[in-house]
C-alpha cells in the first residue's frame, strides 16, 4: 500500500470515499456525526496541503432501485451539516450524469469542496462496475480510500475505482487499521465478543471464526432473535432474519462458547413491558431487549475480559424502556479499564452517546471507537475486505 504525503495531495483534484452513513432522529437530525467528525481530520490535511478541489463520495442507507434520486436517502441534510461543522461552503452535486458532475466542478474555484449526492443511486456502484467506475475516476486526479467502515463492500467507489486512479488509503482508515491489528493477532485472554444490532445476515457467518479466538461470544438484539428461531424456540412477532436461518442452524454451540440471553425484557400484546424467561416467550410478544439476569450474566463475563469487542445494541434503544440490557452491558465496559477493547457500528455508538450524555461516565484510554461496524467484525474475523485489498 503507498500511503498519504503532502506532495501526493498538492495541487490534485481529491476524490475521497467517505461513509457518511449516518443515523438520523425522528425529527430528521442527525443523531450521530461520529462517522462525519472522524473525516474532519483528513479534510484538513488535505486543504493545508493544497489540494487543488476535494470531492467527497459516500452512501446513505440501502436504497431500492425506486428509491433513487429521492429525498428519503438524500445526502443534502449531511452536506448542510457538514457546512455548519466546517464553516466552509459544501458545493453539494445531486446532478445524476457524472458527465454534468464534472462540467459542474470544472466551473468551481481552486480549494472548493463537494460532496456527491448518494453514491447508490447509480446503478452501477453495488455492481461494482467498471464503467460506472471508470467515469467516476474522471473527477479526480487521485482516489483516496476513506472509508474503513464500508469497505467490506464490494462496491465501483471502494474496489473497480482503485483500477482507474492512483489510490491510497486515508488517514482515518490507517488508524483503523492499526489499532483493529492489535486485537486481531494476539487478543489478551478471556478476549470476550459481544454482537446485538441488526443486519444479522453481515455478522452470522462470522461467529464461527471468531469462535476460534474468543473466550466468550454474548449474543443480544435481532441476532439473538435469529439463533432462537433457528433452534425452535418461540420468539413470537419479534424481529429475525430469514435468510440466515440455516446459518443460524449451523452454528458451533459445542464448545460453550456462544453465550445466548436466558430472559429477555417482551412488549406484550398489550403493550405492557414485561421480563420472560426464554422458554417462556409468548405468540404475541416482541422481544425488544435482554432480560435482567442475562444483562447481569454479560456484564460478569466482561468484567473478567482482557480483551473486548463490541457491536450492535442489546435491543431497541430508541425506546427508553428497552434500554436497561445496552447500558449494563456499556456500563460493565467502561468499567473494565484493564482490557484492550473496541467498539464499534453506527447504532452502538449512538448508544453511548445517549450513555455519555446523561451519566457521569468517561472512556478511558483502553477504548477505541471504530467507525466499522460489519466491516469490523469482517476484518477481526481475518476475512478480507474487498476495499482494502483493492488498494494493495
Ligand atoms: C455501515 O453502516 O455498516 C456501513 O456504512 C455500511 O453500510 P451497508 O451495510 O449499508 O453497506
Amino acid at each position: 500500500m503507498k500511503y498519504l504525503t503532502p506532495e501526493i495531495v498538492k495541487n490534485k483534484q481529491i476524490l475521497m470515499r467517505v461513509d457518511f452513513n449516518v443515523s438520523f432522529d425522528s425529527k430528521g437530525q442527525i443523531s450521530d456525526d461520529y462517522r462525519i467528525q472522524r473525516v474532519l481530520p483528513t479534510i484538513k490535511f488535505l486543504k493545508k496541503n493544497k489540494a487543488k478541489k476535494i470531492i467527497l463520495i459516500s452512501h446513505l442507507g440501502q436504497p431500492k432501485k425506486e428509491d433513487f434520486w429521492t429525498n428519503q436517502f438524500s445526502l443534502k441534510p449531511v452536506a448542510d451539516y457538514l457546512e455548519k461543522t466546517l464553516k466552509e461552503k459544501i458545493n453539494f452535486c445531486s446532478l445524476p450524469q457524472i458527465d454534468d458532475i464534472k462540467k459542474e466542478i470544472k466551473k468551481s474555484a481552486d480549494g472548493s469542496l463537494w460532496l456527491l449526492e448518494n453514491i447508490r443511486y447509480h446503478l452501477g456502484e453495488e455492481l461494482n462496475d467498471k464503467h460506472f467506475a471508470k467515469e467516476l475516476a474522471q473527477l479526480g486526479d487521485i482516489y483516496i480510500n476513506e472509508a474503513f467502515s464500508v469497505s467490506h463492500r464490494t462496491s465501483a467507489s471502494l474496489c473497480a475505482i482503485t483500477e482507474f486512479l492512483p489510490s491510497y488509503p486515508g488517514l482515518l482508515l490507517q488508524e483503523e487499521i492499526k489499532h483493529l491489528q492489535l486485537i486481531k493477532d494476539q487478543p489478551l485472554q478471556p478476549f470476550v465478543v459481544v454482537l446485538g444490532g441488526a443486519k444479522v445476515k453481515d455478522k452470522l457467518p462470522l461467529i464461527n471464526s471468531l469462535n476460534q479466538k474468543a473466550s466468550q461470544i454474548l449474543v443480544g438484539g435481532v441476532m439473538a432473535n435469529t439463533i432462537l428461531k433457528a433452534e425452535n424456540l418461540e420468539i413470537g412477532c419479534s424481529l429475525y432474519e430469514s435468510e440466515v436461518l440455516s446459518q443460524a442452524k449451523d452454528l458451533d454451540f459445542s464448545n460453550n462458547k456462544l453465550i445466548l440471553p436466558g430472559d429477555f425484557v417482551v412488549l406484550t400484546e398489550h403493550q405492557e413491558r414485561k421480563i420472560r424467561d426464554f422458554t417462556q416467550i409468548q405468540a404475541k410478544d416482541t422481544i425488544l431487549d435482554i432480560g435482567p439476569i442475562a444483562a447481569l450474566t454479560f456484564g460478569k463475563i466482561i468484567e473478567k475480559a482482557k480483551t473486548i469487542l463490541w457491536n450492535g445494541p442489546m435491543g431497541k434503544i430508541e425506546n427508553p424502556r428497552f434500554q436497561s440490557g445496552t447500558k449494563t452491558i456499556l456500563k460493565a465496559i467502561i468499567q473494565n479499564k484493564k482490557a484492550q477493547t473496541v467498539i464499534g457500528g453506527g447504532d452502538t455508538i449512538s448508544s453511548l452517546k445517549f450513555k455519555i450524555q446523561n451519566s457521569k461516565f468517561k472512556f478511558s484510554d483502553n477504548i477505541f471507537l471504530s467507525t466499522g461496524g460489519g466491516a469490523m467484525l469482517q476484518y477481526l474475523a481475518n476475512k478480507t475486505l474487498p476495499g482494502l485489498k483493492a488498494l494493495e
